[in-house]
């Protein structure tokens, strides 16, 4: 039997990988440590919380004395570390958590894992970490150039990670994802909010001139790629894993416009996020050749996607309330 501690598994991937891993084998046992925050969500993981193989700790991964009772209590031989504050723009409003969970909360996790001698730690790290490039795509060994506090936070644990493998022989590996899209996906990023805000006839806060770049891969492909990883990667070693769907944030929009059936007319410029990393891109050879590549195509998943949030109001429309409209009435002049 594998006994697996997964963090931020309530969030939106997280809660993906805990359904992939259940799904996939009978023979383990999950821990899910979370502290919903404002990301996460106990509906993610309804459907599992009476399975005998799974536990939620509702703890923050900041909490040392927590996280070595939860420990020495599990012995964990599978860590995968995907508990992060991972919104970009709300990064660049208050950036303290990120540092404190991103940084601070990987470093405790290393701690425990160190300590209670782990057979696997998996750092779930972004392509973002690589900054943004107008040339070839990044490979794992091009420098780190993050520009917003998120991705820099994300670095600092990316490193922090390969620090204890290097240091401490600690078995670290790290993955760097490009935007995940895909159901049960807070509806604050690109794809969610537009897709809820179309449903809704609701304008589309398109920001700059919407032609930046970001490859798009599948929630349950990045899941697969991360499983895969744990059996098959190299201790020490970072993998890029990436969705081969390189699209500006107008391509993404038409194509949620035509899919919900609505006018292009709901589009909305509005000033450009400070820092705006222009584009993102990946050379994901090192993963191929390992034997694992996504097996979502775009349309197929978009269509996917669209229709969830199309059958799954009742997820998305509690979520938006609150400060999260007066956000978007006094940030963007948008009535949701
Ligand atoms: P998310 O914001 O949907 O979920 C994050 C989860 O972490 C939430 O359930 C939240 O409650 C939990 N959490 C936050 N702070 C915590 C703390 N201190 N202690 C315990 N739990 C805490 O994020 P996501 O989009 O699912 O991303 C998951 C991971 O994947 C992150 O590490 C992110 O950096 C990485 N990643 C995301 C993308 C993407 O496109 N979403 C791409 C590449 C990598
Ligand atoms: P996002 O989903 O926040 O992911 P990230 O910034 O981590 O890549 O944004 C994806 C792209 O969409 C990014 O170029 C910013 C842009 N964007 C908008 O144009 N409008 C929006 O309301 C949001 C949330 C993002």
């Amino acid at each position: 039997m594998k006994r697996y501690l997964v963090t931020g598994g309530s969030g939106f991937i997280g809660s993906r990988f805990v359904h992939h891993i259940l799904g996939k084998y009978n023979d383990v046992s999950l821990i899910n440590v979370d502290k919903l925050t404002y990301a996460g969500n106990q509906e993610n993981l309804k459907d599992v919380s009476d399975d005998d193989r799974y536990r939620f700790y509702r703890d923050d991964i900041c909490d040392k004395k927590r996280m070595a009772e939860i420990f020495s209590e599990h012995k964990p031989e599978i860590v995968v570390n995907f508990a992060a504050e991972s919104h970009v723009d709300r990064s660049i409003g208050a950036p303290e958590d990120f540092i404190q969970t991103d940084v601070f909360g990987t470093f405790v996790l290393l701690e425990e894992s160190k300590k209670n001698d782990v057979e696997r730690f998996i750092q779930i790290s972004t392509d973002e970490v690589y900054g943004s490039t107008l040339g070839e795509p990044f490979g794992e060994t091009d420098p780190l150039m993050p520009s917003s506090p998120y991705s820099a936070s994300k670095t600092g644990a990316d490193r922090l990670a390969y620090s204890y493998f290097k240091t401490y022989d600690l078995p670290v590996i790290i993955s760097r994802a490009s935007n995940n899209y895909g159901s049960h996906q807070y509806p604050e990023k690109l794809i969610p909010l537009f897709i809820t805000n179309a449903i809704d006839d609701k304008q589309l806060p398109l920001y700059g001139d919407g032609l930046n770049v970001r490859d798009w891969l599948y929630a349950d492909d990045h899941c697969s790629a991360i499983d895969f990883i744990i059996s098959n990667g190299v201790p020490g070693e970072v993998y890029n894993v990436g969705g081969g769907n390189e699209l500006t944030n107008i391509m993404i929009t038409d194509r949620i416009l035509e899919l919900t059936g609505k006018s292009k007319e709901l589009i909305k410029f509005v000033d450009d996020r400070p820092g705006h990393d222009r584009r993102y891109a990946l050379d994901t050879a090192k993963l191929s050749a390992l034997g694992w590549d996504p097996a979502i195509d775009f349309k197929t998943g978009m269509e996917k996607t669209v229709n969830w949030y199309i059958d799954n109001r009742s997820w998305w429309e509690p979520l938006k309330s609150g400060e999260y409209l007066e956000y978007y009435k006094n940030n963007y002049g948008i009535e949701l």
